[in-house]
């Protein structure tokens, strides 16, 4: 089609692994449609700053495997601005990108909402470890965060298992529990504690406790999402409730690190070059998505007002075998 002459990608919001093989992914499938890319550093704020990198084949060597992200990464407060989104616009121009591909949460989409207004094309990658982007069925780093939970937790219940204690584990998400729900049923909690449904204390872990340790359970894990918070309290209170020795444990930021598992830098790559191509063909302004494994774009006014659902049947299953 040849509209698009050059590309700008960033990455924005939390760092997932997977991120870096989405920047390679877009870089070489831009290059081979004859665009030239710039990298776009510290996400919006790149634009704000005019921090802008000339990017070619092998400015994208050696990061297939690397977690985080080379372009590093933002939460722009300044690009929630109208001034902010001015100066963002400007720079665009003065480097001649005419299309940004973004790739990040639902806030980096909002953001590539408020800069097409201006007259950018954008592309939005979803890559979050929260996978909480309701247009698509998987985001990018998903999977790794998921196995680095896992393996964290396993490494935990050794412990728990060995001194017959109870472990309170956060996992991250402020505002979803699919890392919680798919961690706890991964590893054997005895309950999950996740934003989107109500607990009672009493009931969903004291209860539980109880009535497993009469079975002759011993050791006990209490999964926590980030957005529920509270772990060393509900750590006081099992103790105080139950006589058991409980430890609190926040796994943190080390879930969002790591070499991207096959699945994110598959993933990444096939978004990636869905996002280029529809550049190529002249279509913008979309939101690329995952569903029944297969890859699809929405409208971004479309994407952002879509709502997902944690899977009641996840949830379901947790109960049934945590036990
Ligand atoms: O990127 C998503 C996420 O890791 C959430 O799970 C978490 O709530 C948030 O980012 C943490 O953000 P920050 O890096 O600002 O502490």
């Amino acid at each position: 089609m040849g509209e698009i002459k050059t590309i700008g990608v960033l990455t924005s919001g939390g760092d997932a692994p997977g991120m870096n093989p989405a920047i390679r992914a877009v870089v070489r499938s831009a290059i081979y449609y004859g665009m030239n890319v710039k990298g776009v550093r510290h996400g919006y704020n790149g634009l704000i700053n005019d921090d802008i990198v000339d990017l070619n084949l092998r400015s994208v060597s050696e990061i297939i495997h690397r977690g985080g992200t080379m372009l590093y990464t933002a939460r722009s407060k300044e690009f929630m601005t109208e001034e902010g989104q001015q100066k963002a616009y400007e720079t665009c121009v003065k480097h001649g990108i005419d299309a940004l591909v973004v790739i990040g949460g639902d806030g980096s989409f909002r953001g590539c909402q408020a800069i097409s207004k201006k007259g950018i094309k954008t592309i939005g990658i979803p890559g979050t470890i929260d996978n909480d982007i309701a247009c698509s069925d998987y985001t990018i780093g998903y999977d790794t965060a998921l196995n680095t939970a896992m393996e964290m937790i396993d490494k935990l219940r050794d412990t728990t298992q060995s001194h017959e204690r109870c472990s309170v584990v956060e996992v991250m998400g402020r505002h979803a529990g699919y890392l919680a729900i798919n961690t706890g049923i991964a590893t054997g909690a005895l309950c999950t504690l996740i934003p989107e449904k109500e607990f009672d204390i009493e009931r969903d872990i004291i209860g539980r406790i109880q009535e497993t340790q009469k079975q002759g359970k011993k050791n006990f894990i209490i999964l926590v999402a980030e957005g529920v918070g509270k772990v060393f309290d509900i750590a006081n209170y099992i103790e105080m409730r139950t006589g058991i020795e409980t430890r609190a444990t926040v796994l943190g930021h080390v879930q969002r690190g790591g070499s991207p598992s096959m699945r994110d830098r598959v993933t990444a790559a096939e978004m990636a070059v869905e996002a280029v191509e529809l550049l190529n063909n002249g279509v913008y302004n979309r939101v690329i998505g995952m569903h029944d494994n297969k890859v699809v774009n929405y409208d971004i006014d479309e994407a952002l007002q879509m709502k997902k659902e944690l899977d009641p049947h996840l949830v379901s299953i947790a109960n049934i075998i945590s036990i």
